[in-house]
């Protein structure tokens, strides 16, 4: 058996990419092993949302040069966005590097491996119709992709550069995806999409959402991501009636000031997303909202970013993930007169973390000695006595139980001590 090292960076869609590639090398041969210099070949799967990600790459790139040299029989890959992005330029930037294979192309990774040096950035009008098959880890949740591509081209975003226009994959597809899914056990899937709520192929995304929740066996529902333009009243409704739809919606606000939202082409206000959050939480009793915020887009003033502050401390999300703006290649944002330095960015990303600690930890604290649901993953890591899973909400609880809890089994749980990122809880049965 041939052996293949695959390290991955980036989003929820990356991670599942990784899984498909594997997949499709599975087929030919090829199993996973956790060190490469064990490998056979080696995928980068990259991400270039924001600098850093890209320097990491980079740097772990740099490091193979060795790998290559003591076993020059070693293929190189680089996938993943990067890849898109840079295309033939990584070859020359990087002679140990054998081939470039763009996200939207993953199905030709026999073609990638077994001819020199190969560009494969080509965008691709097909990838919604094919049934790549996917090697995941056994475990309770699973990604689903159910549309790939973006179309809505926000001004700091490379997406929609890297993974092409938005298309939707069959709903029959994924149903059947999911259905085959249950019978291998899994509990959970995540259906994936840069803006699931633009999904459209028979259906739209509530009709989709139908029938997924019609899957006998399957029990939890969640989905990635959503943007607020497109979050209508309609969805609003199927979150609270549909029983496996979970509670909770990761929704980017970005920025709390309606200047900003503007000049990043993200077609909401404050004023509509507040009556968003505020239908969401009238319909669906107790959803959990998380979000994604930038720090210190171009032009962005002090006041500006105090209209941040204020958001977030009157829509108490239940997490948030906060960013440095980092300017990107192709994109408008990285042009705009205004860039602010990388000072005030951090101060101003520091001044925002800080704030979400204190409210996470508030609305974690709302929790103890409530009883929740919780399906259970596994034996924790970190301590071996106790038990690990997820709320409804998304939210990680550590359990205590008398009598050893199985992977995929739904308990009642009863929380004794919230912390910021974890609760910890007591098995009710
Ligand atoms: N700089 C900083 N953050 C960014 N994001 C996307 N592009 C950039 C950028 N250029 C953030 C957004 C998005 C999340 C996935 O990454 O908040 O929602
Ligand atoms: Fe995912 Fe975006 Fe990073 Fe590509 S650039 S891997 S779509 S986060």
């Amino acid at each position: 058996m041939k052996k293949v090292y695959i390290k991955t960076f980036g989003c929820q869609m990356n991670f599942h990419d990784s899984e498909r590639l594997l997949g499709l090398l599975n087929a030919q041969g090829y199993s996973a092993v956790e060190d490469p210099r064990d490998a056979d070949l080696i995928i980068f799967n990259t991400c270039s949302i924001r600098e850093k990600a890209e320097q990491k790459f980079f740097s772990q790139l740099g490091r193979t040069k060795h790998v290559k040299r003591r076993n020059p029989s070693v293929k190189i890959g680089v996938a993943g966005c990067i890849a898109q992005q840079r295309g033939e330029e990584l070859l020359k930037r990087a002679p140990h590097v054998d081939f470039v294979l763009g996200p939207q192309n993953i199905s030709r990774i026999g073609e990638a491996i077994s001819t020199e040096r190969s560009v494969i950035t080509e965008e691709n009008e097909e990838l919604h119709t094919l049934d790549i098959p996917a090697f995941r880890k056994k475990g309770v949740s699973a990604w689903v992709n159910i549309m790939y591509g973006c179309n809505n081209f926000c001004s700091y975003c490379i997406v929609p550069y890297t993974r092409g226009r938005e298309r939707s994959r069959p709903a029959d597809s994924i149903v059947s995806e999911i259905r085959m899914l249950v019978s291998e056990g899994y509990k959970e899937v995540t259906l994936l999409g840069q803006n699931v709520n633009s999904y459209r192929s028979e259906t739209d995304f509530v009709g989709l959402l139908r029938m997924v929740n019609g899957i006998e066996g399957l029990e939890r529902i969640r989905f990635v991501t959503s943007h607020p333009k497109d979050l209508g009243s309609d969805l609003i409704n199927a979150i609270g009636e549909l029983d496996k739809v979970c509670e909770h919606i990761h929704l980017p606000l970005q920025s709390g000031s309606d200047r900003i939202l503007r000049l990043m082409n993200r077609k909401y206000t404050m004023q509509d997303y507040l009556k968003k959050v505020e239908l969401l939480r009238a319909t669906v009793p107790g959803i959990a909202i998380t979000t994604d915020i930038i720090a210190g887009f171009p032009t962005e003033t002090e006041e500006d970013h105090q209209a941040t502050i204020r958001a977030l401390e009157e829509i108490q999300f239940d997490g948030i993930f906060a960013f440095k703006f980092s300017p990107r290649p192709m994109t408008k944002a990285s042009e705009m007169k205004g860039q602010l330095p990388e000072e005030i960015r951090l101060e101003r990303l520091n001044e925002i973390l800080r704030l979400q600690d204190k409210i996470t930890e508030r609305k974690n604290a709302l929790l103890k000695d409530k009883t929740v649901e919780v399906l259970v993953e596994g034996s924790s890591e970190s301590a071996p006595e106790l038990f690990t899973g997820r709320t409804r909400t998304n939210k990680i609880v550590n359990i205590r139980a008398d009598r050893p809890l199985m992977a995929g089994e739904t308990v009642k749980v009863r929380i004794t001590t919230p912390h910021r990122h974890s609760l910890d809880g007591i098995a009710l049965s």
